[in-house]
């Protein structure tokens, strides 16, 4: 099975580390990833997400793909874990730390403990994961981290906790990419727009809300989880080695569009449908 953009052997002896790598956009990078030769292991708190997409993209890719549960919250279960992809695995050459999430509400909504759960997962996650990854290897070996974030850059109305934790996640991921320059450590960020992933099934106003979302992309359409995965894949590998502390935008066009240039909506807009991963067919 090969790469639709990549070398084949582009993470050849490369361990990875994907967060959230049974759904969505995380199960696109692993399997991306394991294309490019990477042994890939992916953790999320639910062994009904690990569990069937490690042995989906083991039958997939035809070799193994590893997976454990951990929850990025839980810090003593973040340097168990890590310390078992060393000891199993021997080496992490890359940690993309895309688990996360979020629920859609305006701001007066959000009780206290909901702001605080979004920031523990999608700014203190990525920071447990980060820190553990870089103590138990990346410090002294080198390595690239590449974190998983949001359009931050303009508003985010109905996602208050989330875009600040996002921020925040981009704000420390250009710190530490100083901070690490010289130990061989890059960090990285990829904003994505719209992605059509498992993740919108979580949304209560569910596909009649998304369909309107996609208005709002110049090029009309939402990004595949595939069209991520490839960024990710891009800047964590060695075409990415002159590149840190940067957060690339992946988004059709979505954060430039102003107002005044108007872009027609096509004549008939393609019907949506959730991807599915194979195993749930
Ligand atoms: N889809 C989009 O349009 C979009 C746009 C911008 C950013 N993003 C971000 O991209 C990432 C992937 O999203 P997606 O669209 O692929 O949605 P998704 O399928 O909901 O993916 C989220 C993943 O994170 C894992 N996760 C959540 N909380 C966790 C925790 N505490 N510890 C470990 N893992 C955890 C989930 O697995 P468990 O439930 O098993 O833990 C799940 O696999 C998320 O951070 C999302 O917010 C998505």
């Amino acid at each position: 099975m090969s790469s639709r953009v990549f070398r084949d052997d582009l993470y050849d002896g490369k361990v990875a580390i994907v967060t959230g790598g049974g759904t969505g956009i995380g199960a696109a990078t692993a399997r991306e990833l394991g294309k490019l030769g990477a042994t890939v292991v992916i953790a999320s708190r639910k062994a009904e997400n690990v569990d069937p997409a490690v042995k989906g993209l083991t039958e997939e890719l035809g070799r193994p793909v590893y997976g454990a549960t951990c929850d990025i919250r839980d810090r003593d279960a973040v340097r168990k874990f890590v310390a078992s992809v060393v000891a199993d695995h021997g080496r992490i050459d890359l940690l993309v730390n895309n688990g996360g999430g979020q629920f859609f509400a305006p701001a007066e909504t959000i009780s206290d403990k909901g702001f605080d759960a979004v920031v523990a997962t999608n700014l203190t996650g990525t920071w447990n994961m980060t820190r553990a990854v870089a103590d138990a290897w990346m410090l002294a070996n080198t390595g690239s981290i590449v974190n998983v974030t949001m359009l931050t850059s303009r508003t985010f109305p109905g996602m208050a906790h989330s875009v600040a934790a996002r921020a925040g996640v981009e704000a420390m991921s250009r710190t530490l990419a100083i901070e690490w320059a010289a130990r061989g450590v890059r960090v990285n960020c990829i904003a994505p727009g719209l992605v059509l992933s498992s993740g919108f099934s979580r949304y209560p106003a569910g596909l009649e809300m998304i369909a309107t979302m996609r208005t709002t992309v110049p090029m009309k359409r939402f990004a595949t989880c595939e069209e991520i995965a490839w960024w990710i894949a891009f800047v964590g590998s060695e075409a990415g080695a002159y590149v840190t502390g940067q957060t690339l935008t992946v988004d059709g066009g979505k954060t430039l569009w102003g107002d005044w240039w108007p872009i027609a909506d096509p004549a008939e807009w393609p019907k949506i449908e959730l991807p599915k991963e194979p195993w749930e067919k």
